[in-house]
């Protein structure tokens, strides 16, 4: 259902099975909340601006055609801009909703000036989510691109938060500049601001918090980014508040140590499916 009545940005509501469900602003088809047996899984930070004069800070942004900084502003435009809705609907236990984004005059006009379709597809059960990009050429040359999910997930308390599935991993430290280093952990936890490219990494790497783990399977998508601004990033963000740190973790499927290519025709689909699986107490 879409809710604008409020002169409020336009969004999706699906709702699943045993108090699940997601939100999707059409503005960069960002998924905003992802609930799951009623508790909210994704961080939203509560300085994220939701009136489309900056990207949401939280939920899923979509990175294309750019990861980071580049020619084109930070991240791309994809998550800047406003897609288009497709269709919801049910099918078997999925609730599911679809959005699509084309180039327009900007984009033409941009450092990426290529004609595409992107399809996005939401799957939403009741203990998952997956979210897919269906990535379409159909300009007359060949392109190539950078794309990733920032998926932001909600912790009770970083300290004492483990990412498992890393080790044997090389990573990229975008903080200190370090390249090509071995991951040999098998926890891995984070105590200060990180920002890692993670590549070689298993298809599933998992959350780990208390007695809920989430795992992210990530669907041909080489890389995973590993984010957590810590106080002294987080005082610099505007739309961040300052001890928000403490309660997020980024894990962030996508292809950004490589260039997905693409020639006039071809087609690709990339994606994560996140999965909640609660150890009981
Ligand atoms: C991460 C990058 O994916 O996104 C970081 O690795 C960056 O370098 C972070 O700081 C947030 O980016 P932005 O543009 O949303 O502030």
């Amino acid at each position: 259902k879409i809710n604008s009545s409020d002169g409020s940005l336009e969004r999706i509501i699906l709702k699943g099975q045993n108090k699940s469900s997601v939100e999707i602003y059409l503005y960069g088809a960002t998924v905003t909340s992802w609930k799951s047996g009623g508790r909210e899984r994704l961080f939203l930070s509560s300085q994220a601006k939701l009136d489309g004069s900056k990207a949401i800070r939280g939920g899923i942004p979509l990175v294309f055609p750019q990861f980071g900084p580049g020619e084109l502003p930070q991240h791309g435009f994809a998550r800047t801009r406003k897609w288009e809705f497709l269709d919801a609907f049910e099918h078997g236990e999925s609730m599911v909703a679809q959005f699509r984004l084309t180039e327009n005059e900007e984009t033409l006009a941009s450092k990426w000036p290529y004609k595409f379709i992107l399809n996005y597809t939401v799957d939403l059960t009741a203990t998952t989510l997956s979210t897919i990009i269906k990535y379409e050429n159909t300009d007359t040359r060949e392109f190539s691109f950078t794309s990733l999910m920032h998926t932001y997930f909600r912790v009770p308390d970083i300290s004492s938060t483990v990412v498992r599935g890393l080790e044997g991993s090389l990573y990229a430290n975008k903080i200190t500049g370090a390249d090509n280093v071995a991951e040999d952990r098998e926890n891995v936890m984070i105590a200060e601001n990180e920002d890692r490219v993670y590549i070689n990494v298993p298809d599933t790497v998992s959350i780990k918090y208390g007695k809920e783990q989430v795992s992210v399977r990530r669907f041909n998508f080489e890389d995973v980014v590993l984010w957590n601004p810590w106080a002294e990033k987080a005082a610099e963000m505007s739309d961040f508040g300052d001890n928000e740190f403490k309660n997020m973790i980024c894990v962030e499927p996508g292809t950004v140590s490589n260039r997905i290519s693409l020639r006039p025709g071809q087609v690709i689909s990339c994606g994560q499916l996140l999965a909640v699986n609660d150890v009981l107490a």
